[in-house]
């Protein structure tokens, strides 16, 4: 019998795998923007101080929510708020105007997201990829987004990755948006950032 996909939101217990989890949604963009930060300290450990069990940053613990196989590990999660939140919280304080240079053209591009319910990460880990995961976690930001009173998702992601398209453009996201991506050692994606938007209907009652 295969086990029951659970959707919930994330605890303390979660830390490590939203930190991971983080990471592999960046594509290295996170590894760019703390590299050399702390060279004592592990990167997992700079995540979960900095950004999760940070109330100032985004990507603040009470923002994740992750999927199980019943009673089993995570295997997925996603962070989304409103973007009119996300544009006020700070990413970091230590990230300077300069750490963020290489990755100038997204933040300009990510403007373009005003008015929407922001998903700013979702990752699966690679075992569990192609079954679901995913769009299940897509489906579960929109009843959170229509709770919070939208009907629109957003996010920016790497518009030239035909996997992480197709993933977005099945559920019924559609391009609003494009810059092109600096090229950088460390980021795992050329091409060009791609701002999406997603309009589900709100029910009538
Ligand atoms: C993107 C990601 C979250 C998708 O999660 P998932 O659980 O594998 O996705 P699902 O199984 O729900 O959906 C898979 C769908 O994506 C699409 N897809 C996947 N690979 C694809 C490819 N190479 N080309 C086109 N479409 C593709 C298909 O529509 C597929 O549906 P199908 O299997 O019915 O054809 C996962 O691949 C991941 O963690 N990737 C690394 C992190 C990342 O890139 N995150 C997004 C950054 S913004």
């Amino acid at each position: 019998m295969t086990a029951q996909l659970v959707i919930r939101s994330a605890d303390a217990h979660d830390l490590r795998d939203l930190a991971q989890l983080m990471l592999a949604s960046g594509h290295g963009v996170v590894e760019l923007l703390y590299e050399g930060l702390f060279p004592d300290h592990d990167l997992i450990d700079i995540l979960i101080e900095r950004r999760l069990r940070n109330p100032a940053s985004f990507a603040h613990l009470s923002n994740w929510r992750v999927a199980c196989l019943g009673a089993g590990p995570v295997e997925g999660a996603v962070c989304a708020l409103p973007f009119a939140v996300y544009e006020r919280l700070t990413g970091d304080p230590l990230i300077t105007p300069e750490r963020l240079a290489p990755i100038q053209e997204l933040i300009d591009l990510d403007a373009g997201l005003a008015g929407t319910f922001c998903l700013t990460n979702i990752a699966v880990w690679p075992s569990g990829r192609g079954k679901g995961i995913g769009q299940a976690l897509l489906a579960d930001t929109a009843i959170r987004a229509r709770a919070a009173g939208f009907d629109r998702i957003g996010l920016s992601t790497f518009g030239d990755d035909p996997a992480v398209m197709g993933f977005y453009r099945r559920a019924g996201f559609r391009l609003i948006g494009t810059a092109p991506l600096r090229p950088h050692p460390r980021i795992d994606a050329q091409g060009h950032w791609a701002i999406l938007d997603w309009t589900f209907n709100t029910p009538t009652v």
